[in-house]
């Protein structure tokens, strides 16, 4: 059975949760090993559309279990609520989701320090405000974090929230005098009553997957946010805090990366980015521009915060280095209906750097924001093709610009999508 990961190649919201529902049906378990509620997938199911930030995608199909790593940051509010919505959208929740006991906990203080960071320095991110930097900042740190087995044992938890609470009030307070302060023991018990209803779904995951593997079981890794926001290999620093790229997969999931047999790179037909950061082929064209076209005719708004997001031409320069980088074995094209109806499409191909034609990714933020794009252009196609179900329902325009991406990239494309529905698919081979 096969081991597989899929990953997005751009800067998130690629649309992997398709990917990941389609080939959930071949795998017996589905793994999230990184981030936390910052991501954003929605699937439709069944004629059901479900937006799911924290748990995995593969949690909507009983018959698969889903595991949330140990790479995962866990705010355990938003984990009930998403439960709960599940439960009342009619899709069975029990045994068929674990969370791993290793993975950290996002707390309310996380999140006020998050605003704080955000909102004083005038360095902003522009993140999610999901705690998640700060979650993670304590996990590195080591002495100030708590891991989900700990909320197992009541006393322990309450003794290290007092030391912990504590020590993030001063912290806060120092940071802004209108911080907000907290009280450990209110704390205490909002998460213990918490913990009564995610026990049941706690364990040792990395075992869990070492017994799937002995067992010659499939697992599927689903990536959350893109390998341009990893935060070894992005755009540093306007990049999440984990390893979104498949860096991740063996230490937020405890599988060693080599089990890994098929890698599918997805990346959506344009270009789009949320938050701030170095975007060298973004369209800000105004309102009657193509990125303002393919904002609205993709829906590119932020699934998690609702923010609008940057969109622009495709970039092969910065998705042939995450293509490598996670060693891609395919490509997954996304959204390709959305460019229907241009007169002509373009491709970056290089950057022009201080009068350089510059061939590789520049990761520095600094570096990357004074590159220009240095553009390929194609035909477009007038012809809706959101019906197409075959490589041969496409018109030659589209299936010459797929045939171009895979070509820049040097992987095949094995995947096409023209709609957000299951049968919106092109399998390419
Ligand atoms: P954080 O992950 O909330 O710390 O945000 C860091 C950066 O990653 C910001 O630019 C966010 O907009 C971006 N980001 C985080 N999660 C996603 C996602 O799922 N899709 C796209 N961008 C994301």
């Amino acid at each position: 059975m096969p081991c597989t990961c899929v990953v997005g190649l751009q800067w998130g919201d690629e649309a992997k949760g398709k990917i990941v529902d389609l080939l959930t049906d071949s795998h017996d378990f589905v793994v999230r090993y990184n981030g936390g509620a910052n991501a954003g997938h929605t699937v439709v199911c069944n004629g059901q559309t479900f937006k799911l930030s924290l748990l995995p995608t593969g949690v909507l199909r009983p018959k698969v279990q889903a595991v949330i790593g140990n790479g995962v940051v866990v705010y355990p509010p938003r984990f009930l609520e998403e439960v709960s919505n599940l439960r009342q959208a009619g899709v069975a929740i029990g045994a068929n989701l674990v969370v791993s006991d290793r993975a950290h906990v996002i707390f309310p203080y996380h999140l006020e320090e998050e605003r704080l960071n955000e909102g004083g320095t005038g360095k902003a991110i522009g993140t999610t405000g999901r705690g998640i930097g700060p979650c993670y900042q304590d996990k590195v740190g080591r002495q100030f974090a708590i891991r989900l087995g700990e909320m197992l044992h009541p006393d322990h938890l309450h003794e290290r929230l007092v030391l912990i609470v504590e020590r993030k009030n001063r912290l806060l307070r120092a940071l802004s005098s209108e911080a907000r302060q907290f009280d450990a023991d209110s704390i205490y018990q909002d998460y213990l009553a918490c913990m009564e209803q995610i026990r049941p779904h706690v364990a040792d995951t990395s075992r869990l997957l070492h017994e799937a593997l002995g067992k010659g079981q499939g697992i599927l890794f689903e990536a959350a946010q893109g390998t341009l926001l990893d935060v070894d290999h992005g755009t540093y620093p306007y990049v999440t805090s984990s390893n979104s790229s498949t860096a991740g997969v063996w230490s937020g999931s405890g599988v060693p990366a080599r089990k890994l047999d098929r890698i599918v790179g997805v990346i959506k037909a344009y270009s789009t980015r949320v938050g701030r950061g170095p975007f060298p082929t973004e369209l800000d064209d105004g309102p009657d521009g193509i990125g303002e076209r393919i904002r609205r005719t993709g829906r590119e708004y932020g699934t998690v915060t609702g923010r609008p997001r940057r969109c622009g031409w495709f970039d092969a320069v910065a998705t042939r280095y995450s293509a490598a980088l996670n060693d891609a074995d395919e490509l997954a094209v996304m959204l390709l209906d959305v460019l229907s109806g241009l007169p002509e499409v373009r491709i970056a191909i290089a950057y022009e750097l201080d009068g350089r034609r510059v061939d590789h990714f520049p990761t520095d933020a600094f570096v990357l924001e004074r590159c220009r794009p240095v553009y390929e252009t194609l035909p477009g196609w007038r012809l809706d093709i959101s019906a197409a179900r075959r490589l041969a329902d496409l018109p030659a325009a589209a299936r010459r610009y797929v045939e171009r991406l895979g070509e820049l990239l040097g992987r095949p494309v094995t995947i096409i999508s023209v709609g957000p529905d299951r049968e919106q698919t092109i399998l390419a081979k």
